[in-house]
């Protein structure tokens, strides 16, 4: 399942300014952020889903060296040099993740020279719910069709991560890669980013998504992203110089070592530490909480996970706490930002039959505290795939 409309279009519109119709075509989605908030880099675990928007990436041959890429929603055409190391581009930096993605590929023998390519996309920019790694992957599953050549999964996330990472200077980890290539219709993934290993968990069929925007910029790339990195880093090295046993990542230290010992760190590094860790811990609680379908407890997890990310990391800001609040009025199962912070959407569980009331109660909400957010039902879809062109019709 992927969004056939966003496909079609991107054909259309790739079609019309090339000419000619693309011959390898591949659609990736956007993730939500359900539980396990900046454990990635921290080689945590989460829960995420990836979404029914997404990114779509079409190629075809063209008579000149180089690449032309247009992007479907402006309308613009840019020329580059795949080989070349053309990292933080500021000029225009909507195509920083195509061409890091394609400057990798290069770099492991997946080259591609002389195309002409397109990009279209249904995610919202801003709204936290990761346009560019859905960008990065479709990019990669096309090249790969396009060129024949063969990468696995991982590798794929791996390499889109550091499109991310040098191209766009987000030092993210790779939930948002992997949640876009391994995400399951209407199931979660539960990543361990320590081993790589990625787990399929299956929802109960009653239950949805929203995710609840209320329109604030949100740009991790300015935000304090990469210094909570170096925080959490920080608090990492500060406590295996105090504990008795090796701690390469905040993943190594329990909550009880953290509760004992944190007034012998930075403070500022042991606020948050505080967060990752115990998001870590309820992620793992989460694991056999769903398991045993208890799915009111394992919604109230994101509560406290919106309330740590609130006081600890302080990555959250008024109009999300707002947000949260209004859904946990609403009658949401459990609520919190999801993705980086800093602006983005809420997330929140709410039972299927329950989904349009408790959105409209949400808005209602808002609204009387001067905001104007946007609320869509989220399904839990399928991962990146290579759309095969006689399978669609286009317009
Ligand atoms: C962003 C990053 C991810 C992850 C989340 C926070 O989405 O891209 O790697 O760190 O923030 O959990």
């Amino acid at each position: 399942m992927y969004d056939e409309k966003i496909v079609e279009q991107a054909i259309k519109i790739h079609t019309e300014t090339y000419g000619t119709k693309p011959t390898a075509v591949a659609y990736a989605p956007g993730r939500i952020e359900v539980l396990g908030n900046h454990t990635d880099y921290n080689e945590g675990t989460t829960f995420s889903c990836a979404i029914n928007m997404g990114h779509c990436f079409c190629i075809s041959a063209s008579t000149e060296p180089g690449v032309r890429l247009t992007a479907g929603d402006l309308l613009k055409t840019i020329s580059f040099d795949p080989k070349n190391d053309d990292r933080l581009d500021k000029k225009v930096q909507w195509a920083n993740y195509v061409k890091g993605v394609m400057f990798y590929m290069h770099g492991q023998n997946i080259s591609i020279d002389s195309v002409d390519c397109t990009f279209l996309g249904s995610i919202p920019m801003g709204a936290g719910l990761s346009s560019s790694a859905a960008l990065e992957v479709a990019t990669a599953f096309a090249v790969l069709e396009y060129t024949g050549k063969e990468l696995g999964k991982k590798e794929i996330g791996i390499l889109a991560q550091a499109a991310e990472n040098n191209f766009a200077g987000c030092n993210c980890g790779l939930l948002d890669q992997f949640s876009s290539i391994f995400g399951l219709h209407h199931g979660l993934i539960h990543c361990d980013f320590r081993t790589l290993e990625i787990y399929p968990v299956k929802l109960p069929a009653d239950i949805v998504f929203l995710m609840i925007n209320p329109h604030i910029k949100h740009a991790l790339v300015d935000s304090p992203y990469n210094e909570r990195r170096i925080s959490c880093e920080k608090a990492a090295t500060e406590f295996d110089a105090l504990l008795d046993h090796p701690v390469k990542t905040l993943r190594d230290i329990s909550l009880k070592e953290f509760d004992e010992n944190r007034n012998q760190i930075t403070a500022e590094a042991a606020k948050r530490a505080e967060h990752v860790i115990s998001e870590i811990t309820r992620v793992e609680k989460g694991v056999t909480l769903l398991a045993n379908n208890k799915l009111n407890e394992f919604a109230q997890f994101l509560f406290d996970s919106h309330e740590t990310s609130r006081t600890a990391f302080e990555n959250s800001c008024v109009e999300l706490d707002l947000v949260v609040e209004a859904a946990r009025t609403a009658g949401a199962l459990g609520a919190r930002l999801s993705g980086g912070g800093w602006g983005g959407s809420v997330v929140a569980i709410v039972h299927a039959n329950e989904a349009d009331v408790i959105c409209k109660k949400i808005i209602e909400i808002c609204k009387t505290k001067g905001l104007e957010p946007t609320a869509e039902i989220i399904i839990p879809s399928d991962g990146a795939t290579v759309i095969k062109q006689n399978t669609i019709h286009v317009m």
